[in-house]
């Protein structure tokens, strides 16, 4: 008898051995074309590697702040006081959103806080302008970059941004930035948060 309950217990793992190894579909979805992974793909890292050809000004971008929209939600002068982030320090009107610790004053602004230049640039590229993403060309998102980069005194005005210089570019907070503490069981996610 124990020999055959073995023999059952084996086919039936059988089965499931070959009905997983089979890997079930659903019949949803497709698998993506390369195309679409090529125009998902577009994350830059910061190295900088995967940067487009182009090249950019601060002088190019202050214009395109205003012609692309960006100064209508994030203020003329870098900050609408809460409804975009404030994008260059100093502006009048407080930042009233709260930042991860370590922070240096002012270091909401990610031109500021953040450890790599090319973040910027990401961000921009896969984000901005809210609601017309993908709409920027790579010279007009290496302006809008050198932009924000002058104006909070990381780089001059007259400095060319391209896939070569912009990961040189030696970020205020670079050795400042730190993930926040790991997570302890019990404890609350988000420590400094209110
Ligand atoms: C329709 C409103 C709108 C427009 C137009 C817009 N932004 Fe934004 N932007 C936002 C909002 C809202 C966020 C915050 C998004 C979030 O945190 O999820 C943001 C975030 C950002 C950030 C990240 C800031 C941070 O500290 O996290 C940058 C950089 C930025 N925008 C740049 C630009 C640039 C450059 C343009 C113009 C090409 C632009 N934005 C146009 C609304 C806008």
């Amino acid at each position: 008898m124990a020999w055959r309950r073995l023999l059952l217990v084996a086919s039936i793992l059988g089965i499931c051995q070959t009905a997983w190894s089979q890997s079930p579909t659903f019949g949803v979805g497709r698998a993506p074309t390369a195309e679409e992974i090529r125009a998902w793909d577009i994350a830059i890292s910061p190295t900088g590697k995967e940067l487009p050809p182009g090249q950019g000004t601060a002088k190019e971008g202050a214009a395109l702040y205003v012609r692309k929209a960006c100064a209508a939600c994030h203020g003329v002068k870098g900050s609408s006081g809460g409804h975009a982030p404030t994008l260059i320090k100093g502006s009048e009107v407080p930042n009233t959103v709260p930042c991860l610790s370590p922070c240096v004053n002012d270091s909401n602004v990610m031109a500021i806080h953040s450890p790599y230049a090319t973040v910027i640039w990401d961000y921009i590229n896969r984000g901005m302008p809210l609601g017309k993403e993908g709409s920027l060309t790579p010279n007009e998102v290496y302006s809008l970059t050198a932009f924000l980069l002058f104006k909070n005194d990381v780089i001059k005005e007259d400095e060319v941004m391209d896939a070569q210089s912009l990961p040189k570019v030696k970020m205020p907070n670079r050795d400042g930035a730190a993930l926040p503490p790991e997570w302890k069981h019990g404890e609350p996610r988000l420590q400094g948060y209110p």
